[in-house]
């Protein structure tokens, strides 16, 4: 039997929005083991937004598992915000990761948000002004906390989660200017390091759903404008 995991990215709640996905989430239970939001929960990054976060997205029938965005770091609010939605029971990573026992496997999930920087050929270096190293070292510090995350997981099937994206096929539809600041390829490469079934990221809200690593992991931009749904189900065979 396969694990069955549930994923949408980009919800970017607010208390406009209460009510959206809540008929769709209670039905969870029936067609998932576990939920990933791939970050962007809220709008501005506020603690009110989280409050609507953690009111749609606590209390469901399987566990919650999120990294956040940057949209939710905008307000400075990172602590608050992360705070309310673990009240709700929604576990947050960051550079971390957690499992979920089903009856079909072990669910391993290693989270991170990822940061820009582009991909293999195009992409920044850590050259020049501060700026620009503190740019490129907070991609590579990130693409590193997820490698040592899926390393580190013991379970039957190994899910990454990221905000940004880890390649670029999933940003077709993009304008090709802002790749640099809607992923990394230092986030596929961690990916590609360990055995790893399914890589999951939002971020990219004009861009497509399907996309693949270098090394051949299945990539799947989640992003509530790409789906259109309340989560998309995906089936995953034990493979650790
Ligand atoms: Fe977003
Ligand atoms: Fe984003």
């Amino acid at each position: 039997m396969a694990v069955r995991v549930a994923a949408v990215g980009d919800v970017h709640m607010g208390a406009d929005v209460l009510g959206r996905y809540r008929p769709a989430l209670d039905e969870l239970g029936e067609c998932a083991d576990v939920l990933l939001l791939a970050g962007d929960l809220t709008r501005h990054g506020t603690v009110d937004e989280a409050a609507c976060v953690a009111q749609e997205f606590g209390g469901l029938d399987v566990p919650v598992v999120a990294v956040l965005g940057n949209h939710d770091y905008h307000s400075d609010e990172v602590a608050g915000v992360t705070k309310t939605l673990q009240e709700a029971g929604i576990t947050i990573l960051e550079g971390e990761g957690t499992t979920v026992e089903t009856a079909s496997g072990r669910i391993g999930v290693a989270g991170a948000k990822g940061f820009g920087g582009g991909f293999a050929g195009r992409c920044a270096t850590a050259f020049g002004e501060p700026e620009m190293k503190a740019f490129v070292e907070h991609s590579e510090a990130s693409a590193a906390k997820l490698a040592k995350a899926l390393a580190e997981l013991e379970c039957d099937v190994r899910i990454a989660l990221t905000h940004y994206a880890p390649v670029p096929d999933t940003l077709s539809g993009e304008p090709l200017e802002i790749y640099p600041f809607l992923g990394s390829y230092l986030l596929g490469e961690a990916i590609d390091a360990v055995r790893t079934q399914l890589a999951i990221h939002g971020h990219a809200h004009a861009g497509c759903e399907r996309g693949m690593t270098p090394g051949g992991v299945r990539v799947r931009n989640v992003a509530h404008p790409v789906i259109r749904q309340a989560y998309s189900v995906f089936h995953l065979d034990e493979a650790c």
